[in-house]
Formats: structure tokens, C-alpha cells, sequence
């Protein structure tokens, strides 16, 4: 029988490096990581994107490489993106899995964050979130090199991709309507120590989805890729396990 194919969704600002800790850990499947566009070494088509934009693209990457049928899993941002393509295709995906991400919009008072973030990516580069965002986005005892690495990945990133995603963001849906409708194997990794969506949040999104499996991540924050690498991989194949 053929490998199941599992796209693999970083968040913001981020790029596929987030998963290089977790990837030589998954058995058995074909693995697609890509950077989404504006991020990592994906240009960024000129005028605004949304997420569905995004999701898109990843629809189309994995037609080019002649996948059909795939399992999602998305970070944080990237779980924005697997909700998208649960909406646009959901004939395409086999499995998802949301790690540290939320199905509620942002609020008005978000929204003009993320337009602040936007405007000052464009003005003065990503060196902002690069200083702030690794402290915020790890637990309390994060392993050795992890916030080295979210700086490094973060001070690597489009200004203007930044500012695209940001916007993008903001602009998202309401994607809590659309959980009881999920209807394939679907596994949730909430940080315990998650400073950025709230564990509780997390909790009830796993349980709106009919049948979805709740991990806690208990030495996590925002990060458990970085931060559970092996909890995160062994999940990831057993999920994979189950659309056999
Ligand atoms: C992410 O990690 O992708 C972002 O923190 C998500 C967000 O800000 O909503």
C-alpha cells in the first residue's frame, strides 16, 4: 500500500524549519514542507493574501506533486490554513492536525494589532518580533537552542511577508461554526504553558470536532515541535495510523 502524504503547515513568522526536529521522527509517510508564500524561500505574489489564499496554494502544491489525498497538519497560522482547506476541499484531506492553533477570529482590539505589526514589519523589517516573540512563544523551561532557533527563523523573515500574513490573519473567519462538520481523524496538541492561544481554548476546539483526540503538551508553550519533538512525531504517526 502507498505512503499516506503529510503536509506539514508552519505558523508565523515562521518557515518549514519549524519541523526539522519532528520530521526524522515520522514513520511511515511521504512528507511535504513547505514554506507558504512570503515566508522561508516562497516569494510573495504581488496585492494582499487571506488565508484561504494560502490554503490554496497548498492545494495546488500538492496537486503538482500529485497527491490527491493528503493529512494536514498546521501550526498555529498553519491551522488557520488546514481549517481552510477542511472548508475549500474537504474531499482531499484524509486527517488533520492543529497544533497550538484556535478556531475563533481575532477580536477588533487583535485585529488593530495586527495591523500595527503589518505597518512596522514593512517600515523596519522583522528585527522587532525576532527580539519579543521567541520568549513569548516558549514554556517555562524550553529546551537548550529552541529560542536561539525561533530568533534565527524569525530574523530570516520577508518583511513584507510578514506584514501579508499579519493581515491576513485578521482577516480570517470564524472557523468554530465548522468543527462538528470535520469528519476525518483529527489529533490537537495544546502547550499546557501556551502564552499565545490560551490551553483552554485549545480544549474546546478538540472538543467540538467529533472524535478528535486532545494531546497535552505538558512541558510546552506555544512551540511543541521545538518542544516535544518526539511527543509531536509519535502522535503524528499514529494518526497517520489511523487513516489506514
Ligand atoms: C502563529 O504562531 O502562527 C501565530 O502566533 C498565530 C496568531 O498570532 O494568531
Amino acid at each position: 500500500m502507498k505512503e499516506p502524504t503529510l503536509l506539514l503547515i508552519h505558523g508565523f513568522p515562521l518557515d518549514g524549519r519549524i519541523w526539522e526536529k519532528v520530521t526524522p521522527k515520522i514513520r511511515g509517510a511521504s512528507l511535504i514542507v513547505p514554506d507558504l508564500r512570503g515566508h522561508g524561500k516562497s516569494p510573495l505574489p504581488p496585492g494582499p493574501c487571506t488565508i484561504d489564499d494560502y490554503a490554496r496554494d497548498m492545494l495546488e502544491v500538492l496537486k503538482h506533486s500529485g497527491v490527491e489525498r493528503f493529512a494536514a497538519a498546521g501550526h498555529s497560522m498553519g491551522g488557520y490554513i488546514v481549517f481552510a482547506m477542511l472548508r475549500l476541499a474537504p474531499e482531499r484531506i484524509s486527517a488533520a492536525a492543529l497544533v497550538s492553533s484556535r478556531a475563533l477570529p481575532d477580536t477588533e482590539e487583535g485585529r488593530k494589532t495586527r495591523e500595527a505589526t503589518a505597518q512596522r514589519a514593512e517600515k523596519e523589517g522583522p528585527g522587532f518580533l525576532a527580539g519579543t516573540m521567541p520568549e513569548k512563544a516558549v514554556g517555562d523551561s524550553p529546551p537548550p537552542g529552541v529560542i536561539d532557533t525561533l530568533r534565527k527563523i524569525i530574523g530570516e523573515a520577508q518583511p513584507q511577508g510578514v506584514a501579508a500574513a499579519a493581515r491576513a490573519m485578521a482577516s480570517r473567519i470564524d472557523s468554530t461554526p465548522h468543527l462538528g462538520r470535520i469528519a476525518v481523524p483529527t489529533v490537537v496538541f495544546a502547550g499546557r504553558g501556551d502564552k499565545i492561544v490560551p490551553a483552554a481554548e485549545s480544549e474546546a476546539m478538540a472538543k467540538a470536532i467529533p472524535g478528535a483526540k486532545l494531546v497535552w503538551c505538558e512541558k510546552s508553550g506555544h512551540v511543541p515541535m521545538l518542544e516535544e519533538p518526539d511527543l509531536v512525531a509519535g502522535e503524528l504517526t499514529s494518526l497517520l495510523h489511523r487513516i489506514r
